[in-house]
């Protein structure tokens, strides 16, 4: 039997009762442009506007709200100071609990938001312009996306952990003029030498998009070089004068962020204000039922489309109170979450699987020592949760008495599409639950029929929403390629899911080529393309396989150039290589060197063998007959169990 725990919320007090719930999702079905015009009144438009979706996804065509005119820093700061200007809207809760937290209310964000502001317009920033935000998680990192906004600038954040490498090509794939960084930042303790990182990306030899202007934000107060004319301190920089929010068009690009598939280098998905501000909003009120006073937590990083849709952008555009977390769950031990949620009182927790796991296994005692009763509402996003680990969360973190919302979304969906809502809905442990309003899911086989009531296949989207991506910066033809071609006139999310015969969705993880490592996403043939870029790599293969901590780990089979032999030592460089290539988050967790990789007579890679054999699954290695060399599976075999 299905493992269902029942709704806990108080019907009185919550937003969406199911019945509410239902009728509000039939209403989204019928009527979507009226259901979503209304949304729209949760922000404060420059001109309201007067229509809502018009897409088409054969050609590719997406826009929402495009006669409005709006500005998201506005919505999410200046439009609260009457009302709560005094209220709080940032907790800032320090790498080192011993550290220099702080708290500001949104007035305080209103003052550091503008002379942001105005410290990029000081270096030339103007509307329309990319600026690449390379940051720690610090108040700043967050005001950083705001104040692009302000300005109309278009913000493209890049994860800290990304190395120089991968820094330097989403800077040059934007054509980013400026950036802002902070010298260093600090996580679990350990320094990042982000400023050091941006020297080393724009002084690649290929690097040639020029670096007009660079903001510094000082943190740890390390002795970092400046390059005079181009780098300048933050506060040099800032200043208090006016510095009013640009009116933009709906449909003027916000923000790029780049994200992995299966083929090439990675995409630089494009979200525009109006819809991605209306779904940001109108997701964060429902899924995390947030209630005025309440205090919520994302643990996830601003390099990440969690962390804008869900701390820069979400809870803010609401009004609502949130920490802002620099450290890592396990620094300085594995307790601080729960530090972190007692001190700060936090009501709505949202993180994601794999720190559960990681803490699970850390034993009950790191949790139960903290008192964690001001917890209302626990939320998981960015990969399958097992359902061991959703009833650690439920059970222990939770004391029974929080609802769980899992939420399925991607980068291109802007936020949550697949969720329950706390007190709507029962819970299924695994299971991402039902369509937020608008989303009208469809399974289809592999053949593109589609298939009704319980059944298993691929993922689409068949209608727009307006959190949808519009495109992939400067490659529309790749936007339509990538997520409209598998099956024509649809939006294919690239992942495998079941349907229950409640209409329950459980999604299975990515059918392509893309692997999900601790929550991150990457394509497998990125890291490919980063270890044959090593002198000694003939060829490379990665496939993920189960990971019991990070959901799944990133298995290489490597070939080398005539003459090299594979070694500890060869080992431990590739390692390396692939960190100096990507970052820390891309390491390799097994290499097995190999004189081959499996191939049909016409040189395509035969994936799936490889996948069975990362997994120790060699009873269902399907038929090999086709192989260019069928003996080389035995030798695989061989190597996976020797290593
Ligand atoms: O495979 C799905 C998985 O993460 C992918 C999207 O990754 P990304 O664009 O980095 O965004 C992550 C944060 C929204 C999806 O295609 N995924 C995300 N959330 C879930 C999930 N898989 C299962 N359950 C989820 N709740």
């Amino acid at each position: 039997m299905l493992d269902v725990v029942r709704r806990l919320g108080n019907a009185e007090a919550s937003r969406c009762t199911l019945e509410q719930f239902d009728s509000l999702y039939d209403r989204s079905i019928e009527d979507g442009d009226g259901f979503w015009l209304e949304q729209a009144k949760r922000l404060d438009w420059f001109h309201e506007p007067s229509r809502a979706g018009e897409w088409s996804y054969d050609p590719v065509e997406i826009a929402w709200f495009a006669d409005g005119k709006l500005n998201l820093c506005h919505n999410a700061v200046d439009r609260h100071l009457d009302r709560r200007g005094d209220d709080m809207a940032i907790i800032f809760e320090p790498d080192d609990p011993q550290g220099d937290g702080r708290t500001l209310t949104y007035r305080q964000v209103h003052a550091e938001v503008v002379a942001m502001a105005n410290a990029l317009k000081a270096i030339g920033v103007t509307r329309g312009d990319r600026v690449t935000i390379y940051m720690p998680m610090i108040v700043e990192g967050v005001l950083a996306l705001l104040a692009c906004a302000r300005i109309g600038a278009v913000h493209s954040v890049v994860f800290g952990g990304f190395s120089p490498e991968a820094l330097a090509g989403r800077i040059e794939g934007c054509g980013s003029r400026f950036v802002i960084t902070a010298d260093e930042g600090l996580r679990g303790g350990k320094r990042v030498p982000l400023k050091a990182n941006v020297d080393a990306a724009i002084a690649e030899p290929d690097h040639d998009t020029p670096i007009d202007g660079m903001l510094v934000v000082r943190h740890t107060g390390a002795d970092i070089p400046m390059t005079a004319g181009r780098d300048h301190w933050y506060h040099e920089v800032a200043s208090g004068a006016d510095c009013p929010c640009e009116p933009m068009d709906a449909e003027d690009p916000l923000f790029i962020l780049y994200t992995s598939g299966s083929t090439g280098k990675p995409k630089g998905v494009v979200h525009t204000s109006g819809g991605y501000g209306v779904w940001t909003a109108t997701t964060f009120a429902y899924v995390f039922d947030y209630r005025p006073g309440e205090v919520f937590w994302c643990t996830a990083d601003i390099g990440w489309i969690t962390g804008h849709s869900y701390i820069a952008y979400g809870p803010l555009l609401n009004g609502a109170t949130q920490v802002v977390f620099e450290g890592v769950p396990s620094y300085p031990d594995h307790g601080r979450f729960w530090e972190v949620v007692d001190r700060h009182k936090v009501n709505i927790l949202y993180t994601a699987p794999t720190a559960i796991r990681a803490l699970m296994r850390e034993g009950d005692d790191f949790v139960t020592r903290h008192d964690r009763s001001s917890l209302r509402l626990l939320g998981t996003v960015g990969e399958p949760i097992n359902p061991e680990a959703w009833r650690w969360y439920f059970d222990v973190v939770g004391k029974k008495r929080c609802s769980i919302v899992d939420t399925w979304w991607q980068t291109e969906t802007g936020g949550v599409m697949i969720t329950t809502l706390p007190s709507a809905h029962d819970m299924k442990p695994g299971s991402a639950g039902k369509p937020f309003f608008g989303v009208r899911p469809q399974l289809v086989d592999h053949e593109g029929a589609v298939l009704d009531g319980a059944a298993e296949g691929n993922l689409c989207i068949t209608h727009s929403w307006p959190g949808q991506a519009r495109t992939v910066y400067g490659d529309h033809e790749r936007f339509e390629q990538t997520y409209f071609s598998t099956y024509r006139g649809k939006y294919f999310t690239g992942d495998g899911c079941r349907r229950d015969e409640d209409g329950y969705y459980w999604i299975t993880g990515r059918v392509d080529d893309v692997i999900n490592v601790s929550g991150h996403r990457m394509g497998t043939a990125e890291v490919e393309s980063a270890l044959v870029s090593h002198a000694k790599v003939a060829e490379a293969a990665v496939v993920g396989y189960p990971h019991d901590i990070k959901g799944q780990g990133i298995y290489c089979y490597v070939t080398l150039n005539a003459g090299e032999a594979g070694s500890d030592e060869l080992h431990t460089e590739l390692r390396s290589h692939v960190r100096t290539e990507i970052g820390p988050i891309a390491s390799p967790d097994h290499i097995q060197f190999s004189d081959g990789l499996p191939k049909t007579r016409s040189g395509k890679i035969m994936r799936r063998i490889l996948r069975k054999i990362a997994e120790n699954d060699y009873g269902s290695l399907g038929d090999t007959s086709t192989l260019a060399d069928p003996s080389l599976v035995d030798r695989l075999i061989e190597g996976r169990q020797n290593r």
